[in-house]
């Protein structure tokens, strides 16, 4: 079976006087249906591995494949396409734009992609911040709802446009257990019962523990 993405022999360094290496030799398969977990210390490359399997940063060396296909030649026009249809991220720090309410957020990346009408593309996010139990803030904006309900729209809105491929860095970082346990599920579910790929960083060993398989990185390497 083909990858939904694989990063193989993947290096990035930082240039500079002093280089930085943030993550080094990096081999890593990730197959439709699988629902994978990256723990390790902080500073351990977790955020710039989950950058460049997103297509939102490129290696030094190696190569990222998203369903077999090469990355590396392809325009940054070309990877913001691929990324708006086949990719979600979830960020580190949720990055909703603040003019917009929750629904709105939601709707972007299903705008952006022009492929449903916009009473479809509301229905949809309504359903999806439903899904994670925010059906009564849909109107509220990113600063009238708290950290971890800011958290669960920005997951609704990776989910947005049903991506093959969904990476979530720290997504339950501002959880409760039982929310993260929520997100968690939902994650497994969207993996399994849907056929996509997902990758989530975690802290979390307990819900780690859950997932199909871990990485486990330390100073930018699996060990
Ligand atoms: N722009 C940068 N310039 C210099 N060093 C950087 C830069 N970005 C990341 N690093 C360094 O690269 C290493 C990996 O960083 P990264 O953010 O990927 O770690 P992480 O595992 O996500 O950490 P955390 O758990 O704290 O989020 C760290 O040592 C970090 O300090
Ligand atoms: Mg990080």
């Amino acid at each position: 079976m083909t990858a939904a993405i694989e990063a193989r022999g993947v290096t990035r360094e930082l240039p500079g006087p002093v280089p930085v290496t943030l993550v080094r030799d990096i081999d890593l398969a990730i197959h439709p249906g699988e629902f994978v977990a990256i723990t390790g210390p902080s500073g351990s490359g977790k955020s710039s591995l989950l950058y460049l399997l997103g297509l939102l940063d490129r290696p030094s060396a190696g190569s990222v494949t998203l369903d077999g296909i090469e990355t590396a030649p392809m325009s940054v026009d070309d990877l913001a396409d691929l990324r708006l249809a086949r990719i979600g991220f979830v960020f580190q720090f949720h990055f909703l734009l603040p003019e917009f309410n929750a629904r709105a957020n939601v709707a972007i990346p299903m705008r952006r992609l022009g492929r449903l009408a916009p009473a479809a593309i509301a229905a949809r996010a309504d359903q999806l911040l439903g899904a994670l139990g925010l059906a009564e803030h849909t109107h509220k904006l990113p600063e009238q709802m708290s950290g971890g309900q800011r958290q669960r729209v920005a997951i609704a809105r990776a989910l947005a446009n049903d991506p093959a491929v969904l990476l979530a860095d720290e997504p339950t970082g501002n959880l409760d257990s039982r929310s993260a346990q929520t997100v968690f599920d939902l994650f497994r579910d969207f993996a399994r019962n849907q056929g996509r790929s997902v990758v989530v960083v975690t802290h979390d060993h307990d819900l780690a523990a859950t997932a199909d398989r871990q990485v486990h990185l330390v100073d930018g390497r699996i060990v």
